[in-house]
């Protein structure tokens, strides 16, 4: 049997405008063209692990705009299986993106439909053909807790990138196999101030004794910081020039899992992960910058 990756997540069309800085309160500033680009947290997971060779399905909701069949043709464009994301009578989840001139981002998202994920919209049947289940937190909370709980009942091995950062309920921590925050994430979850590699395993240190087997934080362009209970080691990521940091996260994600559902070991997953995310940083938008698994292997070699 092949091995699958289910994604329960939020789809946004990416509103982007490039600037030459981030306006200040109260400031108008002109920038490039708007550029409407596929993007949602879990939508560009599912991609991510699509473009690298994993059998990806998608449960999620879009709206009942034009966004919505833009977003859901694009996921099929990329193998990705769409038939349990479902429509709903409202606006599809938008993202309001600015990137400056450095390629780093600000985001202000409108969930739309992705406010309405239900528990009821999870099908159980998508569990039973799965491995491994890939969460964030652009849907309502007790729709991921749920999800995590199936999967955990199923014996899927369940991953979550904590993102947007917000307080999570003990019992979903306790459901998560690997958890995947930033530094900035995982202070909000812990209340620990997070500043350098030290202080994020010990705040990681923190999340293992509510019940998550790993946390992988990752650093930017210091990698990520691999915290088990039997060990705690940075991985490096590569060098490249930096266009837009947008979906840099995501790639990461969807590589970490397609390896790992490879069989390949922890630490080189999460090398294979910082790859994806520094390769996705040297093209503009979400989903358009995500790599295939050739133009990996090509960089990794
Ligand atoms: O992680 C990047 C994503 O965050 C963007 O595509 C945007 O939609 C927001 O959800």
């Amino acid at each position: 049997m092949s091995k699958n990756i289910l994604v329960v997540g939020s789809l946004n069309a990416d509103l982007v405008v490039k600037s030459p800085r981030f306006p200040q309160p109260g400031e108008t500033i002109s920038g490039d063209d708007l550029q409407i680009i596929p993007g949602g947290k879990g939508a560009n997971q599912a991609v991510a692990a699509a473009k690298l060779g994993a059998q990806v399905a998608m449960i999620g909701r879009v709206g009942s705009d034009s966004f919505a069949s833009f977003l859901v043709e694009n996921l099929n464009a990329n193998q990705v299986d769409t038939s349990h994301v479902l429509k709903t009578d409202s606006a599809t989840g938008t993202a309001i993106i600015v990137v400056d001139a450095h390629g780093q981002n600000s985001i202000v998202l409108s969930p739309g439909a992705n406010g309405k994920v239900s528990p009821a919209d999870v099908d159980p049947a998508s569990f039973l053909t799965s491995n491994l289940l890939l969460l964030q937190l652009e849907i309502p909370t007790p729709t991921v807790l749920h999800a995590a709980q199936q999967a955990r009942a199923n014996g899927l091995t369940v991953i979550l990138n904590p993102a947007p950062a917000k307080p999570l309920p003990a019992e979903l921590l306790a459901h998560v196999d690997i958890l995947i925050p930033n530094e900035s994430e995982l202070s909000l979850l812990t209340g620990l101030p997070v500043t350098d590699v030290a202080s994020a395993e010990v705040a990681a240190k923190e999340i293992l004794k509510q019940g998550v087997k790993t946390v992988i934080v990752t650093l930017g362009s210091k990698g990520a910081l691999l915290v088990t209970n039997t060990q705690a080691k940075q991985v490096d990521t590569y060098k490249v020039d930096v266009v837009d940091t947008t979906a840099a996260g995501d790639a990461f994600i969807g590589g970490f899992a397609s390896s790992l559902l490879n069989g390949r070991s922890l630490e080189d997953s999460i090398r294979y992960g910082c790859a994806c995310g520094a390769l996705a940083t040297t093209k503009f938008g979400a989903q358009p910058s995500l790599p295939t698994k050739e133009e990996v292997e090509k960089f990794i070699t």
